[in-house]
């Protein structure tokens, strides 16, 4: 048998936990340490076999490990860390979406002028094997969109919404309760997480980065129980997606926003804290790659998937050069959101007077967007109708411009959700 290949960890949250739980019999591997932030937290894991160490540059300037693997998540130390790392010629393994959002051009690039390489393969999707498929698997095609539920929390609470009747709080501390919500969710429910992910899959699919903060985000707070069971009458259910297609020119249309997903697509029946990619390939045609998006053990898989895949590759001369990310270092502008071309459902609540349904129309006709359906959903007892509208597809800056002067009215009290529909 060879020599071991030695790691060394960065973080012992539920990830890392499950990362040494899945090595710390395999004679191939030896945890030499694991850095944490707090040594004296109590663990569910036995850390007596281990040298453990509050300071994470120990691991990055320790010459006897190999690789070292990064689940500690956030951009402060992990990105230092890794730079001394590649630096120091050491391979790595993160499951840190945001920092390979962000920094992931200047980390390939460091990797690539130091003969090492990075897998993150654990950044998107927890254990569906998504990052390799685009990486490897799909090199065949061009990819025409990859549309995506990523994040397991805001599908978990959308999913109970529509289930179970819940209002969206009740649903958000029911996910909180089964644990998968984090105490602050304002990641998952706000958007940024899915703008992460997205990012990735994006750089993957069509090979240069995006600016990840010019990523249009919208999260899933607004979203209220009557637009699930309208959406649904409408032939819908209402999903949060990373959206990432060509846009005009040499832009690229990369979005994270609830959609309308029609009843039959195959995004439509994915449930709880599922996750799930549909890829459109110019060979392969349409395919949906779906499971756990997060968890100790799925996650875990991931990552020593990627620790296993590395260190037999080590042994083979420059072999770091043949596993850099196809991803230029030309970062490609995003295509803007009020160009993009898209069907809209509306949710409006105005004063039940007469005419306002006609004043409505009118806005919209003004600005060429052409109704598909409307429907009036009741009157509450302080005399506030709710109107809904859906619209055949048009350019988002038309939409705007009419729920700018509908918002004008004396009639409309508020815009209360406008939701953007997947078409095929
Ligand atoms: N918070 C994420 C989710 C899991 O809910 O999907 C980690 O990416």
């Amino acid at each position: 048998m060879g020599a071991k290949t030695v790691l060394g960890i960065l973080g012992l949250g539920t990830v890392g936990t499950g990362v040494v739980d899945l090595l710390r019999d395999n004679p191939q591997f030896e945890i030499r340490r694991i850095a944490v932030r707090d040594i004296a937290k109590p663990r569910e894991i036995d850390l007596s076999a281990f040298e453990i160490t509050e300071d994470p540059f120990q691991l990055a300037d320790d010459p006897e490990i190999d690789i070292i693997v990064e689940v500690a998540g956030g951009v402060d130390p992990a990105f230092e860390v890794i730079k001394r790392a590649l630096t120091s010629g050491k391979n790595v393994v993160t499951a840190n979406k945001e920092l390979i959002a962000k920094h992931g051009p200047e980390i390939f690039d460091l990797a690539n002028k130091h003969g090492v390489t990075v897998f993150f393969e654990a950044a998107v999707g927890g254990g569906i094997p998504l990052i390799s498929t685009l990486q490897r698997g799909l090199q065949a095609n061009r990819i025409s969109r990859v549309a995506g539920i990523v994040n397991g929390t805001t599908n978990y609470i959308l999913t109970r919404m529509e289930q179970d009747r819940k209002s969206f709080d009740e649903a958000l501390r029911e996910a909180q309760a089964a644990g998968f919500a984090e105490t602050d969710p304002s990641d998952d429910i706000e958007g940024r997480d899915v703008v992460y992910k997205i990012a990735i899959l994006s750089s993957l699919a069509f090979q240069s980065p995006v600016e990840v903060s010019k990523i249009f985000r919208q999260g899933i707070t607004q979203i209220i129980d009557l637009d699930i069971i309208l959406a649904a009458e409408f032939g819908y259910r209402i999903k949060m997606i990373g959206l990432a297609q060509p846009g005009v020119g040499d832009t690229l249309d990369v979005r994270a926003h609830p959609m309308l997903i029609p009843i039959h697509h195959p995004l439509a029946s994915v449930e709880g804290v599922n996750n799930a990619i549909f890829i459109s390939g110019s060979a392969v045609g349409e395919i949906m790659l779906s499971g756990p998006g997060a968890g100790k053990y799925p996650t875990a898989s991931a990552v020593v998937g990627d620790i296993i895949n590395i260190a037999s590759a080590l042994k083979l001369p420059d072999f770091a050069r043949y596993f850099q990310p196809p991803i230029s270092s030309q970062v490609k502008p995003v295509y803007p959101i009020d160009e993009t071309r898209n069907a809209y459902y509306i949710r409006l609540e105005t004063h039940d007077t007469p005419g306002v349904i006609g004043k409505l129309g009118l806005a919209f006709g003004q600005h060429g967007v052409s109704l598909h359906s409307v429907a009036q959903k009741g009157v509450t007892s302080s005399g506030t109708a709710t109107i809904v509208l859906l619209t055949h597809t048009v350019r988002e800056k038309q939409v705007q411009g009419a729920l700018r002067e509908i918002s004008a009215l004396p009639t409309v009290k508020q815009i209360g959700v406008l939701l953007r529909v997947l078409n095929h």
